[in-house]
């Protein structure tokens, strides 16, 4: 992408149907900043209350982007597309066109569908222009999740192709706000030297296709933020005053975490309770995949306005597991050594996407899959059909119960991963740097 000054992508759809009760308020008019607003709901054209089902379609969008016009894609015209929403143990059917002038496909990032749904094109022809497909999947896990193509996906996301799938848990409190927030970066340009990562100083953010926008609550009111980062290369390391996560990517943590900062690397996701007490400002620390945390001032990101100071709302009731962080039982079924970075080539065991040797985890055990960065970036891996928990990284536990489909891996870093092998099919293993992805540092893993 053409490298753009302060974004405010416009196709983003406010309150929907049925939303009323979680839009933002009115406009006050006291400040500039646009408000955060929430991508518009799939409409769901199933009356069947445990089946959700959708037409979505690709088609090409030209969008205002601080004054200058982009010529993106969108998913049913907006920008991130609709917000498909379901309840765990729901059917999901999306009957999807292609009405892009090229080839795509659409993958469920975090979702453990069946592998002939899985969106990939080791797997599926790749969808021409003018042709549709129906996928049809269970959600058995809550959480916020999203799609995107798998195919030229550094150009295909990057032009706006990606939306939010939640699943919802009936045994999760409602709270008085419950709000997406898709991070996208502009000015990564793909087309440069992939081997570079963005200046993260002069990438530009928005959340909803808005730069640095308002939330205005009313008092008291609780919020659940849950934060994708769909960016190409670029991290976020949020934190602001009282910061609270719940869940990661594969929904609800084991127990609340009270963390100074999160990395979201892209394809991450986290969610977080805000029971703010006063004003205050999302921020994200300067992360580069060339290196880690940089030194420069906080980058704001979103304003988060209350009437007045006020005592913190209580907390919700949120029903963590409290599970620990499992035993690493020392055995290693699969290695991915990651490497490259001269050339164009991005190298998983010294293989380049598709030409590599599928490695194999016997179906329906707990296998450990290790991953070490050979490279001279960070790279975050992530697994197709499977969560996996975190044993170890660089020889550490997690202090925590960490389940997760997307890790970052820093320079030099391992990380040793639990996977309970239960969904047959060949998977994608990959760097979520999307340029990297495309640029070969993808393997499969099979699980039979
Ligand atoms: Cu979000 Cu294989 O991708
Ligand atoms: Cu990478």
């Amino acid at each position: 992408m053409i490298l753009l000054a302060l974004a405010c992508v416009e196709p983003v759809d406010t309150a929907g149907p049925g939303e009323a009760d979680t839009a933002p308020p009115a406009d006050t008019g006291d400040s500039a900043a646009p408000l955060l607003p929430q991508p518009a709901p799939a409409e769901d054209l199933d009356p069947d209350e445990s089946v959700v089902h959708v037409a979505l379609e690709a088609s090409p969008l030209s969008f205002e982007v601080n004054g200058r016009t982009v010529e993106g894609f969108a998913y049913n015209g907006q920008v991130p597309g609709p917000l498909i929403r379901a309840q765990v143990g729901d059917t999901v059917v999306v009957d999807f066109t292609n009405h892009l002038d090229a080839p795509t496909t659409v993958h469920w990032h975090g979702l453990a569908v069946p592998a002939a749904m899985d969106g990939v094109t080791w797997l599926q022809d790749p969808i021409q222009p003018g042709l549709g497909f129906r996928f049809e999947f269970t959600v058995t896990e809550a959480g916020t999740f999203w799609y995107h193509p798998h195919l030229d996906s550094d150009h295909q996301v990057d032009l706006g192709l990606y939306g939010v799938l939640l699943v919802e848990d009936p045994a999760e409190p409602a709270v008085e706000q419950d709000l997406v927030v898709v991070w996208d970066a502009w000015g990564e340009d793909p087309e440069a030297d992939t081997h570079t990562a963005p200046d993260p100083s002069s990438v530009v953010w928005t959340a909803n296709g808005v730069v640095e926008p308002r939330l205005e609550l009313a008092a008291g009111e609780r919020v659940r933020l849950r934060m994708l980062n769909v960016a190409n290369l670029s991290y976020l390391d949020l934190a602001w005053p009282g910061l609270r996560q719940i869940a990661g990517d594969q929904g609800r943590l084991d127990a609340l975490a009270a963390p100074e900062n999160v990395l979201l690397a892209p394809g991450d996701r986290a969610e977080f309770e805000l029971l703010p007490t006063a004003s205050l400002t999302v921020e994200t620390a300067l992360h580069t995949a060339s290196g880690g945390a940089v030194p420069g001032a906080a980058l704001p990101l979103l304003q988060v306005v209350l009437p007045a100071e006020q005592p913190a709302p209580e907390a919700a009731d949120w029903p963590f597991a409290g599970g620990a962080v499992a035993p690493d039982p020392g055995t290693t079924d699969a290695i991915y050594v990651f490497s490259g970075g001269g050339g164009d080539d991005w190298l998983i065991n010294g293989e380049v996407y598709p030409d590599v040797t599928v490695q194999t985890l016997a179906l329906g055990r707990s296998s450990v899959v290790e991953v070490r960065n050979l490279s001279s970036t960070e790279h975050p891996f992530h697994l197709h059909g499977h969560a996996f928990e975190v044993l170890s990284q660089n020889g550490e536990a997690p202090a925590a119960r960490e389940v997760e489909d997307t890790v970052n891996v820093g320079i030099r870093e391992s990380v040793r991963l639990l996977v309970h092998a239960d969904n047959p099919g060949d998977w994608m293993a990959h760097c979520h740097l999307l340029p990297h992805a495309e640029g070969g540092m993808m393997a499969v893993l099979r699980v039979e």
